[in-house]
C-alpha cells in the first residue's frame, strides 16, 4: 500500500508520517517546504528508522507535481499541503485561493489521470458557523470567519462535486479541530514562524523565555471563565484518524466529511494551567480584547468519526501541553541548529 502525503514536512503531515512508516506502509512525500522545512525528513527517519521517496515541488503546480505519478503508483493521497494562518489569509486573500484551490484542482485532475481513487483532505472546523452551535455535528451549518475557512469549504465542495462526477472516487474531508502537542520523541513538532497565531505554540514560546506573557483575547465571552473554549487534539490522535480513514476510503464511495475531535472543550485558562502543570513553569498572561472572527465556544461531536472510523481521541490535555513542552524545550529554535 503505497500513500502520497502532499504537505508531508509539515506539523500534521510528519506526524502522520511517522504513525504511517511504523505500521509499516510505504509513503511519497510531496512538499515545496514553503512554511515547513526539508529536516524534518531527517527527523521522521531517525524516529521510525524507515525511508522513504520525497520530492520537493509544488502541488498547485500540474507538471511538476506529475513527476510525482509518472514515479510512483499511489493506491492513497492524504492532502495535507495549503496554507493555514486564519490572519494571514484576510490579508493576501488571492494567494490564499490561488494556492490552496488551485492545488485541490491539480491534485484531483492528477488522481483521474492517473486512476487513484483514494484521497483524505484536511479540511478544519473553520467551515462551521459557531455561533449558532457549540456542539458541532457534520451537518451543523456551515459558514466561515475569514478566508482560510472558506478555501476549506470551497475545496470540500470541489472533491464532493468531483466525487459526484466520478463514482469510483472516495474522498474522506477530515474536519480537524485544535491540534496541538508533539510525537513522544520531541523531535518533530509545531514550528511556527514568527510570532505564533495559535495558542499552545504561543504558550510554549512564553514558557522557553522568547516571548514576555501571553495575551488572551478576551475574558467577557460566554463561557465557564470568560475565556473562549475549544476542542484541542493531540497531534498524535490526528494521525491516527488518518490512518483509520485510510481503511475507510478502501471500502466506501463517494465523499464525506468527519469531525476529528475529542469532544471536549477547554478555556483558553485551562490550557495555560494545564501546561504549567505538565511543565511546572509560570505562565504570565494578561487579558485583551477580543480577536475579531473568533466566537466563544465549540467542540466536535466526535460521534461519526467513531462510528464510521472506529476511531476516538485518547489522549488527554495534560499529555498533549508535556509533549508541546518536550518539543519547544529540546528545538528551543525550531529545526535550526
Ligand atoms: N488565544 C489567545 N491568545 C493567543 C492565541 C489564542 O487568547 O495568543 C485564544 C483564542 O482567542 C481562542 C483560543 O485561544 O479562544 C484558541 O486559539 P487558536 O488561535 O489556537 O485556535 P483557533 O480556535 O482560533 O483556530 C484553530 C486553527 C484554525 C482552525 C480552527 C478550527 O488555528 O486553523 O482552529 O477549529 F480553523
Amino acid at each position: 500500500m503505497k500513500l502520497l502525503l502532499t504537505g508531508g514536512a509539515g506539523y500534521i503531515g510528519s506526524h502522520t508520517a511517522v504513525e504511517l512508516l511504523n505500521k509499516g506502509y510505504e509513503i511519497v512525500i510531496a512538499d515545496n517546504y514553503s512554511n515547513s522545512d526539508p529536516k524534518v525528513l531527517d527527523r521522521i527517519r531517525k524516529i521510525t528508522n524507515k525511508d522513504f521517496a520525497h520530492y520537493n515541488c509544488d502541488v498547485a503546480n500540474y507538471s511538476e507535481f506529475e513527476r510525482v505519478f509518472k514515479e510512483h503508483k499511489i493506491d492513497v493521497v492524504i492532502h495535507f499541503a495549503g496554507y493555514k494562518a486564519v490572519g494571514e489569509s484576510v490579508k493576501i486573500p488571492l494567494e490564499y485561493y490561488e494556492n490552496n484551490l488551485n492545488a485541490t484542482i491539480t491534485l484531483l485532475k492528477l488522481m483521474n489521470k492517473y486512476g487513484v481513487e483514494n484521497c483524505i483532505f484536511s479540511s478544519s472546523a473553520a467551515v462551521y458557523d459557531s455561533t449558532k452551535n457549540r456542539r458541532l455535528t457534520e451537518d451543523s451549518p456551515l459558514s466561515c470567519t475569514n478566508t482560510y475557512g472558506y478555501t476549506k469549504l470551497m475545496s470540500e465542495q470541489i472533491f464532493k462535486d468531483a466525487a459526484r462526477a466520478n463514482p469510483k472516487l472516495s474522498i474522506a474531508l477530515l474536519r480537524y479541530f485544535n491540534p496541538i502537542g508533539s510525537h513522544e520523541s520531541g523531535l518533530i513538532g509545531d514550528n511556527p514562524n514568527g510570532i505564533p497565531n495559535n495558542l499552545l505554540p504561543y504558550i510554549t514560546r512564553v514558557a522557553v523565555g522568547k516571548l514576555d506573557k501571553l495575551y488572551i483575547f478576551g475574558n467577557d465571552y460566554d463561557t465557564r471563565d470568560g475565556t473562549g473554549v475549544r476542542d484541542y487534539i493531540h497531534v498524535v490522535d490526528l494521525a491516527l484518524g488518518h490512518i483509520a480513514a485510510i481503511d475507510y476510503c478502501l471500502n466506501n464511495k463517494g465523499a464525506i466529511a468527519i469531525n476529528l475531535g475529542t469532544g471536549k472543550g477547554y478555556s483558553v485558562l485551562e490550557v495555560v494551567h494545564a501546561f504549567e502543570k505538565a511543565s511546572g513553569v509560570k505562565i504570565p498572561y494578561e487579558f485583551t480584547g477580543r480577536r475579531e472572527g473568533d466566537t466563544a465556544e465549540y467542540y466536535a461531536s466526535p460521534e461519526l468519526a467513531k462510528k464510521l472510523l472506529g476511531w476516538e481521541a485518547r489522549l488527554d490535555l495534560e499529555q498533549m501541553c508535556a509533549s508541546a513542552w518536550k518539543w519547544q524545550k529540546m528545538n528551543p529554535n525550531g529545526y535550526e541548529e
